[in-house]
């Protein structure tokens, strides 16, 4: 009887401890399970992981989120604080839910999934359900926000800075290519990372 018992509080005490946390809910589809790591410890070139790889940026709750490829980011250290900053023109409908939240997540995935990226990338939210459009399977962390099974990285940070660039501190180029494109003028959103997760 007294094993029973020890056995079942550990049994409980296993779920207790597990319960919502990435590590054990995110299995990949290779069977990885997420592992905390120190913003220090991510071991990919910033550049190549952002600019190269691309990734994807989410913000907001179960059942009010929103995501979209980034190719622009920066990864460093801000008022002693490791941080990474996103830039989001206010065309996205990514940019409401990033206005709206406290939160964002970046992830970074493997090579097999860009062309999932690349729709992230085409699509909008407004007019389709991304996720499931891209065969993602959505998990949400201990603060509720949006990262992802199919992920390798994901760095979650809290919004501690946002604002449009102004116009008359661009550069001439800069100035002229938002011109020309129609696009809005981007934010950036500088995020302190609270926690970071690989597999
Ligand atoms: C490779 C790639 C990189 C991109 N990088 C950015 C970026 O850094 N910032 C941005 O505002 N849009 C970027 N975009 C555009 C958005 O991902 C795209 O407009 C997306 O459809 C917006 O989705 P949403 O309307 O659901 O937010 C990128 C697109 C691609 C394909």
């Amino acid at each position: 009887m007294k094993r029973v018992l020890i056995v079942l509080f550990a049994a409980l005490s296993i779920m207790s401890c597990t319960k919502n946390k990435p590590e054990t809910a995110a299995e990949s589809p290779a069977g990885k399970a997420w592992q905390e790591i120190a913003p220090d410890e991510i071991d990919i070139n910033a550049v190549k992981m952002i600019d190269k790889d691309w990734m994807v940026v989410s913000a907001g709750k179960e059942g009010d989120m929103n995501l979209m490829t980034i190719s622009w980011g920066s990864l460093g250290e801000l008022w002693n604080r490791p941080v990474m900053t996103v830039y989001v023109s206010t065309n996205r409908y990514t940019h409401e839910f990033m206005e709206k939240n406290d939160c964002f997540t970046v992830t970074h995935f493997p090579e097999s999934m860009r062309q999932k990226l690349a729709y992230l990338g085409r699509v909008s939210g407004r007019d389709e359900d991304k996720v499931a459009g891209a065969g993602l399977t959505v998990e949400f962390t201990e603060l509720g926000n949006p990262i992802y099974a199919e992920a390798d990285l994901a760095i979650e940070c809290r919004k501690i800075y946002a604002q449009q660039f102004d116009r008359d501190r661009l550069p001439e180029d800069v100035r002229q290519w938002y011109e020309n494109s129609n696009l809005d003028i981007h934010y950036f959103y500088v995020g302190e990372i609270v926690h970071v997760w690989k597999k």
